[in-house]
């Protein structure tokens, strides 16, 4: 039984600057329930494709679908399906501060639900829900700016589950976090991932690739996929994880 598809890229190309390309040509699948480990040396281009899976930013050149549907500019603007795509993908920005800019971390953990349209009661129940397990009840009544870097990715991830996304896109989750956090974010990532959730994350940490994702895809330095596959296979060679800066 082949798995759902949820994203296919198809030749991707961006630049920031029209003659500059900080992604090549970047083709792969991304199936339901697949736990990806995004490597790549800094400025290879991971935030960058984490962001184009987002759609934040569109490729300048090649496809890219989201459960069979064009995923670009013109189709967000199709207001179902940008609602659907912005319920169903969530995603943690590598800077804390980008993302959060509510002027309370309650606020922060309700404005998608908000912006859904759900119930009050419905969203405060949530909130409290995902707080609890979170064990930020204590922070919800605060200002995410007077937090501390860790703190603030704790928020930021916590804010991505109100609306239950059936897909997270997380730009270094653990960076910044203590070890007990830490612990804390990588068990949470089990259970999701346990719940067939489909999880992409950006990561230098090759330890937690190795635990934690079934599949690698490593952008080289000449900002093209130079290896897609299983975990294993992938770890296996060397030679490659060194000429590109992972090891
Ligand atoms: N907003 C931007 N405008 C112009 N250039 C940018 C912008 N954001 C990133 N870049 C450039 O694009 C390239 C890829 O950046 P990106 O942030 O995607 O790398 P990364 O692989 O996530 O790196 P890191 O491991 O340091 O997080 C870099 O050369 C960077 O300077
Ligand atoms: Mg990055």
């Amino acid at each position: 039984m082949t798995k759902e598809t949820v994203f296919t890229l198809d030749n991707v190309s961006f630049g920031y600057d029209e003659n500059k390309f900080v992604l090549e040509k970047i083709s792969f699948d991304v199936n339901k329930g697949d736990f990806i480990a995004l490597l790549g040396a800094n400025g290879t281009g991971k935030s960058t494709l984490l962001k184009i899976l987002n759609g934040l930013i569109f490729p300048n050149e090649g496809k890219i679908s989201f459960l069979g549907k064009d995923l670009n500019e013109k189709s967000l603007k199709d207001v179902d399906f940008k609602f659907f795509f912005r319920k169903e993908v969530a995603f943690l920005f590598q800077n804390s501060d980008v993302q959060l800019f509510c002027s309370t971390v309650e606020e922060e953990l309700s404005f998608t639900l908000l912006q859904l349209g759900l119930p009050q009661p419905e969203i405060e129940k949530r909130v409290i829900e995902i707080a609890k397990i979170f064990d930020i009840i204590d922070f919800l009544p605060l200002s995410p700016h007077k937090l501390s870097e860790g703190e603030k990715k704790k928020i930021a991830f916590a804010s991505l589950l109100p609306q239950n996304p059936s897909v997270f896109l997380l730009d270094e989750l653990t960076s910044n976090l203590d070890p007990k956090n830490e612990r804390f974010a990588k068990d949470f990532l089990k259970t999701l991932h346990n719940s067939q959730k489909t999880l992409i994350c950006a990561t230098h940490d090759l330890d937690f690739a190795k635990s934690f994702a079934d599949k690698i895809a490593v952008i080289g330095q000449n900002h093209n996929i130079c290896a897609f596959g299983e975990t294993k296979e992938v770890l296996e060679n060397e030679k490659l994880l060194l000429k590109e800066n992972i090891i």
